[in-house]
């Protein structure tokens, strides 16, 4: 596990907070997912569970999140919206339907504790709600009650056979653009019953049609067959992750509004030792390229250093950073310092030019290349990634040029230092741009 897990407490009842893994390296807020159950479905005692999403994580399926296991007092009686009597006469125990309570203790001081004791993002778009059985009912529950604090709902197997529950739904017919709601159900759950639980699978998909009726479309409900499975937590555990990866890692999730994108980016100067994916930064490259360009000469290309690879520049900034140190006895301190300075960036973006020999083309070239450090900029800030794009005067250098193997008539825009950042700076404000503009409608 990369994450760390922690035992916590909040009013008397036992939580078990999972803490992904840059969540020490970062400043950044996370979502969050309260799992019902203690998070059994997370909790390595029972539950493989954190593995894969770990791995969800490191492929960006999933954005890291934090996990809040809360303990029950009694299972029966917190997972259900209302009292039933018992369905079975080996297991003759009534339902005692405190639900309300329950949920108003997640939303409210369960809630506030943690994001009071957590870098969380509180907000509800950030904020889901998740279990298995009895915890799938009482997160539909919650997804009618409290959409406004949780927008992100797992149903594992849900107890849609809860008497009244199919109806309820069907009264309260509810409709809420931000929520996502994700079900599941195994094709053999409640086949070996002979109580109302025979009618899980019918009463599932009953339940998903009224939602389905009310206006949720498949972007935002989803009814997921696991065939095969029984009611079992290992099949449910199973499913865990997936079920993460459907309600979390949906485009609207991801992208943000472009002009949110515009203002909200900073040059970043500190990095998560968090690696970037090389093939991640050439899909966004991809996508860079397509800025305006005049004569479209397109004479731009990009050397991406990574891992060992930044060596390359190190080496040829220790060497330069040595010949121009005057004092001999600093040399070696001065060299290692700039050598080390490098290697701690986690990847390293060259842009280079081809240089016209045509000014006015050199210069619409010098633009258009430009927008594409920007495109990429934005496009790298909107998965997470940040960086500097970094104009030191070395870059121009015989001794960089040749270890970046930069051929005569090309120019060396900068480096890109890129990485997930360690601190966000502080905006430096913008003069509005009303005191720039001259609005000219007479002749
Ligand atoms: C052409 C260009 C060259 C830059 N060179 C450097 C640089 O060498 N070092 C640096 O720290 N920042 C550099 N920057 C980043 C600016 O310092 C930064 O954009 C500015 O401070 C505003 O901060 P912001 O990008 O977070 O809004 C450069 C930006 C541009 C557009």
């Amino acid at each position: 596990m990369k994450g760390q897990l922690l035992a916590d407490v909040c009013h008397h009842r036992a939580l078990l907070v999972y803490l992904p893994p840059s969540y020490d390296k970062s400043t950044s807020r996370f979502p969050v997912m309260y799992v019902h159950d203690g998070g059994d479905l997370f909790d390595p005692a029972f539950s493989t569970a954190l593995d894969a999403i770990e791995d969800k994580f490191a492929e960006g399926k999933i954005p890291e999140l934090i996990l809040v296991g809360i303990q029950p007092g009694n299972r029966r009686d917190d997972y259900t919206p209302w009292f039933s009597k018992a369905i079975s006469l080996e297991r003759n125990i009534d339902f005692g339907g405190q639900g309300d309570a329950y949920l108003s203790y997640v939303a409210n001081e369960c809630k506030a504790y943690i994001d009071s004791k957590y870098r969380t993002d509180p907000r509800p778009e950030k904020t889901g709600i998740i279990g298995f059985s009895l915890g799938g009912l009482i997160s539909m529950y919650a997804a009618h009650q409290y959409p406004d604090v949780f927008t992100k709902i797992g149903s594992i197997s849900g107890s849609y056979w809860y008497e009244g529950m199919v109806s309820f739904m069907r009264e309260k017919k509810m409709y809420h653009p931000g929520l996502r709601i994700y079900m599941d159900v195994g094709s053999k759950e409640g086949a070996k019953k002979q109580n109302i639980q025979k009618q899980m699978v019918p009463l599932t998909k009953e339940a998903h049609q009224i939602l389905a009726d009310s206006g949720f479309t498949a972007d935002q409900l989803v009814l997921f067959m696991d065939e095969g499975a029984d009611h079992l937590s290992k099949y449910a555990n199973a499913r865990f992750p997936g079920a993460l990866q459907w309600l979390w890692n949906e485009k609207e999730e991801t992208e943000m509004e472009l002009t949110k994108l515009i203002r909200e980016r900073r040059s970043i100067h500190r990095f998560t030792d968090r690696e970037v994916d090389p093939a991640l930064v050439t899909e966004l490259m991809d996508t860079a390229v397509w800025a305006p360009n005049y004569h479209m000469t397109q004479p731009w290309r990009f050397i991406v250093t990574y891992g060992e690879g930044k060596k390359r520049i190190a080496e040829a900034v220790r060497i330069m950073k040595e010949k121009r140190e005057i004092d001999p006895s600093k040399k070696k301190e001065v060299g290692d310092k700039f050598y080390n300075k490098i290697m701690a960036i986690p990847m390293l973006m060259t842009v280079i030019m081809e240089e016209s020999p045509n000014l006015i083309t050199r210069q619409d070239d010098f633009a258009s290349t430009s927008i594409v450090i920007h495109n990429f900029s934005l496009l790298a800030w909107e998965k997470g990634i940040g960086l500097t794009w970094e104009t030191y005067p070395w870059i121009h250098e015989p001794e960089f040029r040749e270890a970046m193997g930069i051929r005569p008539g090309e120019k060396v825009l900068g480096n890109l230092h890129i990485g997930y950042p360690a601190a966000i700076p502080n905006a430096q404000p913008r003069i509005p741009a009303a005191e720039r503009i001259t609005l000219v409608d007479k002749a």
